[in-house]
C-alpha cells in the first residue's frame, strides 16, 4: 500500500507487507476498495466485486497479458531472449488456469474426472497414514512444522496419486518451490532462472514417466489422464505434461501454506485453539475459517474481453484487474467482525479457492489434507507450542511460512 496525497494504493512491496498484509488490506477496504493499480488496470478488494469478476465469462485468464505488452516489458528489462528460451511460455500457454473457453472446458473436464469429492474422500485414511509415518520419524519436542510436515505431506500425497516412486520425490519438491515464484508479478533474474530450471526438470521427468506409462498402462491418476478422452480428443502431449507440472505445484505449495498459516493463526489465538480442543468436530468449518483468515493464495487477476461494469467502474476491454482474494475475505459486509479468527464461524464461504469456471480443482483434496493435519495436531498434541521464530517465504501471491519451530506436546 502506498499513499500519494490521501489516496491509498495496493503495493505488496511495502515494508511489513510480507509479515502481515492485513492492516494494509484493511485500509484499502476502508479507503480505496476500487482503485487504479500502480502497474495499470484496476484493483478490487470487496467481496461482492471480486466474486462478480471471478464468475464473469467476460473476465479472462487466457489473455491476462497482451503478448505485445509482455514483449515490450521483457525487452525493456533485457529479458526477452531469456524468456523465449525458457520453458515458461509453453507452460503459460497450456495450463488449465490460463485457458479460456472452449479449451478450458475440455482440459478441465478431463482433469476433473480424477478429482471427484468421493475419490478424494476415499484418500482420507491414506493421508492420515502418511502423516502418522512422518510423525513417527520425528522428535516431537523439536520439529519444524513446515519442513517436517506441511512441505512433505501434500507432495507425498500428489506423488502417490501420480504414481511417482518414493525415492524420486525429493527433487520434485525443490522444483515445485522454485517454479511457484512464477506466480509473482515481479522477480529478479536469479529467481526466474531457478523457476525455469524447475520447470525444465519437471518436464523432463514427466516426459519419461508418461512414456513409461504409455508403454505399460496402469491404474491411478496418471494412467487415467493419459487414457482420458473426450469427444475423441484427449490432452495433447504438451497439455498433459504442463498440466501435470501445474497439478504438482498447485497442490503442493498451496496446501503447505494452509497448514502453516492455520497453525500460526492458532498459536496467536489460544482461545480458538481451546475451542477446537474442546470440540474437535468443529474441524471442517475451522479449516474454511483458516482459509478465509489467512488464505494461501492472496491475489489473482483477470483481463476484460469486453467492458465489465463492477463496483461503480467499467473495466474496459483489454484492461487488467487485480483481485485481492485475501482482502475480500476480510470484508465486513460479508463476514461480521472479519479480523477475528472464529473457528465456529457459521457458513464461511471465503474466496480462497476462487470462484466460477476456474474454481480450484483440488479444493476437496486440500480440505481433506488440512482437516487431517490440523485435526491430528489438535487431538493428539493439544498443547503444541512455538519454540522459535517463524520465517515467511518471499513469495507474494502464495503467502506462507518457510519455517515454524514447534514442540508437539500432548
Ligand atoms: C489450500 C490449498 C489450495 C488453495 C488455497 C488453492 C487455491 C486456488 C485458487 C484461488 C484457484 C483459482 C485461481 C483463479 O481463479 O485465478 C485455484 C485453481 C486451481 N487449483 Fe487450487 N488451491 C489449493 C490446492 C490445490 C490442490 C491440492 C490442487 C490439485 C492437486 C489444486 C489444483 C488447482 C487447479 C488445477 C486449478 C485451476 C483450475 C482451473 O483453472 O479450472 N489446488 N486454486
Amino acid at each position: 500500500m502506498t499513499e500519494a496525497g490521501t489516496q491509498v494504493f495496493f503495493n505488496p512491496f511495502e515494508p511489513g507487507f510480507r509479515e502481515d498484509p492485513y492492516p494494509f488490506y484493511r485500509r484499502i477496504l476502508d479507503e480505496a476498495p476500487v482503485h487504479r493499480s500502480l502497474i495499470g488496470g484496476w484493483v478490487l478488494a470487496r467481496y461482492n466485486d471480486v466474486n462478480a469478476v471471478l464468475r464473469d465469462p467476460r473476465a479472462s485468464t487466457g489473455s491476462i497479458m497482451d503478448p505485445n505488452q509482455r514483449k515490450a516489458l521483457l525487452e525493456a528489462s533485457g529479458m526477452w531472449d531469456v524468456w523465449q528460451e525458457s520453458a515458461v511460455p509453453e507452460f503459460m500457454n497450456n495450463i488449465v488456469l490460463l485457458k479460456d473457453q472452449p479449451d478450458h472446458t475440455r482440459i478441465r473436464s478431463l482433469m476433473s474426472r480424477i478429482f471427484t469429492p468421493r475419490s478424494i474422500e476415499n484418500l482420507r485414511p491414506r493421508i492420515q497414514q502418511i502423516l502418522d509415518d512422518l510423525l513417527a520419524d520425528l522428535d516431537p519436542t523439536n520439529i519444524d512444522l513446515i519442513g517436517d510436515i506441511a512441505f512433505p505431506l501434500p507432495a507425498l500425497v500428489i506423488c502417490e496419486m501420480l504414481g511417482i516412486p518414493a525415492e524420486e520425490r525429493g527433487e520434485l519438491k525443490e522444483w515445485s518451490a522454485a517454479a511457484a515464484r512464477l506466480l509473482d508479478p515481479i522477480m529478479d533474474r536469479g529467481v526466474f532462472d531457478a523457476a525455469d530450471a524447475g520447470l525444465k526438470g519437471f518436464h523432463e521427468y514427466f516426459t519419461a514417466l508418461v512414456a513409461e506409462r504409455r508403454a505399460k498402462p496402469g491404474p491411478g491418476l496418471l494412467g487415467d489422464l493419459i487414457a482420458a478422452e473426450e469427444d475423441g480428443r484427449g490432452l495433447s502431449d504438451s497439455e498433459l505434461l504442463t498440466n501435470l507440472v501445474f497439478l504438482f505445484g498447485a497442490g503442493h505449495e498451496t496446501t503447505q501454506n494452509l497448514i502453516g498459516n492455520a497453525t500460526w493463526a492458532l498459536l496467536r489465538n489460544p482461545g480458538e485453539r481451546d475451542k477446537l480442543v474442546a470440540d474437535p468436530s468443529l474441524i471442517k468449518g475451522a479449516v474454511e475459517e483458516f482459509l478465509r483468515y489467512d488464505p494461501p493464495v492472496q491475489v489473482t487477476g483477470r483481463s476484460a474481453l469486453e467492458p465489465i461494469d463492477v463496483g461503480g467502474i467499467t473495466i474496459e476491454e483489454g484492461e487488467r484487474v487485480i483481485l485481492l482474494l485475501a482482502a475480500a475475505n476480510r470484508d465486513a459486509e460479508q463476514f461480521p467482525d472479519p479480523d477475528r479468527l472464529d473457528v465456529a464461524r457459521p457458513d464461511v464461504h471465503p474466496l480462497s479457492f476462487g470462484g466460477g469456471i476456474h474454481f480450484c480443482l483440488g479444493a476437496a483434496l486440500a480440505r481433506v489434507e488440512g482437516q487431517v493435519v490440523l485435526g491430528t495436531l489438535i487431538e493428539r498434541y493439544p498443547q503444541f507450542a512455538q519454540t522459535g521464530e517463524p520465517a515467511w517465504r518471499e513469495n507474494f501471491t502464495l503467502r506462507g511460512l518457510s519455517k515454524l519451530p514447534l514442540s508437539l506436546t500432548a
